[in-house]
């Protein structure tokens, strides 16, 4: 039985002052019953910590670097971010993948790095319009699938998000069916590379403009062990409803 896992990515935005968000979410959110991750900006990772540190609710970053220290100016390794207090780091999301031209060895290497550090690596995938367009979103999912996920990954260091570019950050969602294909897709190509047994307790986040409105739809596609969401994580009056559907997909299931 895989735990449901709602995670928020922050992104570039949030200063000290948005700290109250988190203050709310754990007083909201006390006793939750699927598991709850913040990653805000690097700046805020400490004080997140922090402040959530009696709550289960868990914090984690946005990068890091593959290496564990040296010369890399701008860059956090993941021991970094272990030190810091953060439990989970995402990587390969799109925007880091467009701003950054990471590629998906460079993932690969960042999450072996993650799982050194004994960090949850959280590994995003995602086809752009003009590929899915073309017909080649499975031919494209699995590529960065092979490629930016290590051997070492098991259900318990590893989750794999499910990000159409083309739908992050534009009020666009996947339908349940394209989201329901590529999930079952994600988790025969899981099982076939690792077996069952890790192939099926990786946990599978969908991301992109997922809100209160359409989160109990997303949660009852099959494969969706919960969701990694942008811009309705940084209210918690937006990502409080998300939790609750995901909660109530939780008891259904
Ligand atoms: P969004 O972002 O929810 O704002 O579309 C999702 C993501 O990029 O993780």
């Amino acid at each position: 039985m895989r735990r449901k896992l709602a995670a928020g990515n922050w992104k570039m935005n949030g200063a000290r002052a948005d700290l109250t968000q988190l203050q709310a979410l754990c007083a909201a959110h006390d006793g939750a019953t699927v598991d709850l991750l913040i990653c805000p900006p690097f700046t805020l990772i400490a004080a997140a910590v922090d402040i959530c540190a009696s709550h289960a609710l868990r914090i984690g970053g946005q990068d890091c670097h593959a290496a564990a220290a040296g010369a890399h100016t701008g860059d956090i390794s993941a021991a970094m971010l272990k030190d810091a207090g953060a439990d989970a780091v995402i990587l390969g999301h799109s925007e880091r993948r467009a701003d950054h031209a990471e590629i998906s060895d460079d993932v690969r290497n960042k999450a072996r790095a993650a799982h050194e550090a004994g960090l949850l690596a959280i590994i995003c995938v995602g086809e752009s319009l003009a590929e899915r367009e073309a017909q080649n979103t499975l031919d494209i999912i699995g590529g960065q699938l092979s490629s930016s996920i290590p051997d070492t990954a098991t259900g318990e260091n590893t989750v794999i998000a499910y990000e159409p570019c083309w739908a992050i950050g534009t009020g666009l969602t996947a339908t349940p069916d394209q989201i329901g294909e590529v999930h079952d897709f994600i988790r025969a190509r899981l099982e076939k590379r690792f077996g069952a047994g890790v192939g099926r307790s990786v946990r599978l986040l969908y991301g992109g403009s997922v809100k209160t409105g359409n989160a109990a739809e997303i949660f009852a596609v099959s494969n969706v062990d919960g969701a990694l969401v942008g811009g309705a994580s940084l209210k918690c009056d937006d990502f409080s409803p998300i939790i609750s559907a995901l909660e109530a997909a939780a008891k259904a299931s």
